[in-house]
């Protein structure tokens, strides 16, 4: 289709839909604004935190409970919940599984400073799924990601980093930094670096593999911090042979590898890692994997953790990685019971498809009404955007980001029931999502797109 034939979208119309949509939320949602009145003052910003509110009815709800895929507000009302806590909650909210096991091992003591059999259990279980060879654990994804960018650094006695324009990776100070023009530059609101992510990070685009190349030639990166798909400003894949090629870069170069699947679990139940037979020297990855109860890991190769053990640095004590609370028996009894009887292959057979049934529903939707907009799939997790083509990069993708669509599409599905992520407009299936949800998204994308045209 020529962008010529696309629809047009009217943006006095999408101001004045989204209005009309704020009002209804604020109208039905009584005790959500009042208790938002309250926390306006004592909780900085009214959350707990911050990103609490960026969701777009101008408060954030409140909720009641979470069950499977199900959210249930303070005001009594029920949402399809497709943003399961941005992959935090991809197992869906309060497994069984998983509750019995914290239940029963709040009751035989979380925080020790011992290791407990379930680490042996979920050791073996992400060597298995991941296949690197020796793990440990954080309690969030992006202190791993901390972590395992200072022993590469130990590991290659080399002083940078490289990373994709417009990844995240968790707030890692070397990460917040994009290009501007082509120039790196600390990215836009970053919060009182200490030190200048220039000096520390280089930043090239997703699939360039010639920047890549130039960037890593002069032999001064330690390590390549990268999802294997950008998931955090829409989806953005690889080409076909990108991450070849990049592993053969890294290699040639002796840049470490470090690949990111805290959002790309949503491929498989060895992330996109095993999906596609990457071979990194590092893995790192969080969220999803207890279940609910927070955990970050990370696993390298034996020859890395053997000299990364008898290197000069204190991984013991206070050289600059780990948490008294990582690690803990309660996060390694939840990924126990959430690896062995949630997250499942059978798991992953039933949220694909279902992904699959989403990306096909909001896609027709797309064709019918010649929306110049698209749609992008990643084994459980899908994602639109307001550009014809998927973009190939960082940079074009941000460029395709439209703030008002964006607000108007999220607070339309809030007012029917279907809560999607806000700052994304992705879409993620757990394993006890069902095609009625799926559905319901779709017959309610459907009308969003068509009160904002037929105006
Ligand atoms: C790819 C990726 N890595 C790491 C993180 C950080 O996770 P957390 O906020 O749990 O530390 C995120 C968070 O969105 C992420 O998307």
């Amino acid at each position: 289709m020529s962008a010529t034939t696309h629809t047009q979208i009217d943006r006095r119309r999408l101001a004045e839909l989204l209005d009309r949509e704020r009002r209804r939320f604020a109208d039905e949602h009584p005790r959500s604004r009042e208790l938002y009145a309250e926390t306006s003052k004592t909780l900085l910003g009214g959350v707990p935190m911050s990103w609490m509110t960026m969701w777009a009815g101008g408060f954030p709800l409140f909720f009641e409970e979470a069950k499977g895929a199900r959210v249930v507000d303070v005001d009594g009302r029920s949402y399809v919940d497709l943003c399961l806590g941005d992959t935090g909650a991809m197992a869906g909210h309060a497994p069984e599984p998983t509750a019995r096991a914290v239940e029963r091992q709040i009751r035989r003591g979380t925080t020790v400073m011992l290791p407990s059999e379930d680490a042996a259990w979920v050791g073996r279980e992400l060597v298995r799924r991941f296949g690197l060879d020796a793990w440990q654990f954080s309690l969030t994804a992006t202190d791993a990601n901390r972590w395992v960018l200072r022993m590469a650094r130990a590991l290659t006695g080399r002083p940078k980093v490289l990373v994709f324009n417009y990844c995240y990776h968790g707030t890692v100070d070397e990460s917040v930094i994009s290009l501007e023009n082509g120039v790196p530059r600390p990215r836009p609101g970053n919060v009182g670096p200490a030190v200048d992510p220039t000096l520390t990070t280089k930043v090239v685009e997703f699939n360039d593999l010639d920047a890549l190349d130039q960037a890593l030639a002069p032999g001064d990166v330690a390590a390549v911090l990268a999802e294997p798909a950008l998931t955090n400003i829409g989806i953005v894949l690889p080409d076909p042979g990108f991450h070849q090629a990049m592993r053969a870069i890294t290699r040639r170069t002796g840049t470490l590898l470090i690949i990111d699947e805290t959002h790309t679990m949503s491929t498989g139940p060895g992330g996109y890692t095993a999906a596609h037979g990457l071979d990194p020297d590092i893995l790192t990855v969080g969220k999803s994997i207890a279940g609910g109860v927070p955990i970050g890991a990370y696993g390298m190769r034996r020859e890395l953790a053997d000299r990364i053990l008898a290197e000069d640095v204190d991984l013991e004590d206070v050289g600059g990685v780990g948490g008294t609370l990582a690690g803990n028996a309660l996060s390694l009894a939840a990924a126990r019971a959430t690896l062995a009887e949630v997250l499942t292959d059978e798991a992953y057979a039933h949220m694909i498809p279902l992904a699959e049934r989403f990306t096909a529903g909001v896609q027709e939707v797309l064709d019918s009404r010649r929306m110049p907009w698209n749609i992008v799939q990643i084994g459980a997790r899908a994602e639109y955007r307001f550009c014809p083509l998927p973009p190939r990069n960082g940079g074009d993708a941000a460029a395709a980001h439209d703030g008002e669509l964006d607000a108007y599409m999220h607070v339309y599905l809030m007012n029917r029931g279907v809560l999607i992520t806000p700052f994304h407009n992705m879409a993620l299936m757990c394993p006890v999502t069902t095609t009625d949800d799926v559905d319901r998204h779709s017959a309610v994308f459907a009308d969003a797109v068509d009160e904002l045209i037929d105006g």
